[in-house]
């Protein structure tokens, strides 16, 4: 595919190569995206299930949609798009990832600088009186979990309505104007702030690459290559050919 060597001839070109994530880097891990035809928001409201207001009023219902959702994510493991892009981190070709996920596969593969926009399910914090968990520690059979003071548990994962946390809001805008290139891999581009990473880079000179099976309301209109394909198939090939322009 010529848009892969295209992306790669970029890549190994550029100084500062940012990867953005999103749900569809971890579909091939078995974890479902939200948006599309499998997706998890075909299946639950998210005003209903993913709003920090709904978590306050019920979170007894809540936690039964995370609980399924744990089931699934605490047994995944990463697949060659989340290796390929540690690779390119071995390379010195990707200075950070940018993920909206909070399944932690990017980590757990290896990737060294990890930014999690939407928070994390690893921990987990008491509503009542602020005590940290980790997911390990919490029978999450017990539904709401809680804390040993009584309070509900909530995972540390950004729900709509609650802000980005503030670091990773001002890290991720800033690593989005100091790129070169921004690699977006597997995200609708619907949900901001996240959305308008891409636009801060672009508008900020660097080169859009976008790796997801299907075009998104990035594709053209700042996309400047678009690889279409799974994350798993095509992000190994961009990373074995830039390995080769590197040898060059
Ligand atoms: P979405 O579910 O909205 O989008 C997933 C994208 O991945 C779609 O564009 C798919 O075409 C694409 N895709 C699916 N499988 C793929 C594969 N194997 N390889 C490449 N691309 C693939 O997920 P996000 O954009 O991450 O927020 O969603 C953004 C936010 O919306 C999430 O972080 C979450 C959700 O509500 C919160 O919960 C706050």
């Amino acid at each position: 595919m010529k848009e892969i060597e295209r992306a790669a001839e970029i890549i190994a070109g550029s100084k500062c190569v940012i990867a953005l994530t999103g749900a569809g880097i971890s579909v091939e891990s078995g974890i479902p995206a939200f948006r599309g035809s499998q997706g998890l928001w075909t299946k639950y409201d998210p005003m209903e299930y993913a709003h920090i207001s709904s978590f306050m009023r019920d979170p007894e219902k809540v936690w039964r949609m995370l609980a399924e959702l744990y089931e699934i994510v605490l047994s995944a493991k990463p697949n060659p798009a989340h290796y390929a892009l540690k690779e390119l981190e071995d390379l010195g070709k990707c200075t950070a990832v940018i993920t909206q996920n909070v399944d932690a596969l990017h980590q757990r593969a290896g990737s060294r600088k990890v930014i999690e926009f939407h928070g994390t399910g690893e921990t987990l914090t008491c509503l009542d009186c602020g005590r940290s968990y980790k997911v390990d520690d919490v029978d999450l059979k017990k539904i709401p979990p809680r804390c040993t003071c009584g309070g509900v548990l909530k995972p540390d994962i950004v729900f709509f309505g609650e802000p980005i946390p503030p670091d990773a809001l001002r890290e991720s805008f800033e690593l989005a104007r100091r790129a070169d290139v921004l690699l977006v891999v597997g995200t609708s581009a619907q949900v901001y702030p996240a959305a308008s990473i891409p636009e801060e880079a672009k508008a900020s000179g660097a080169k859009i690459i976008e790796v997801n099976l299907e075009p998104t309301p990035l594709t053209n209109t700042i996309t400047d290559v678009f690889c279409q394909g799974k994350a798993g198939e095509v992000l190994p090939k961009i990373v074995e050919r830039v390995r080769g322009l590197l040898k060059t």
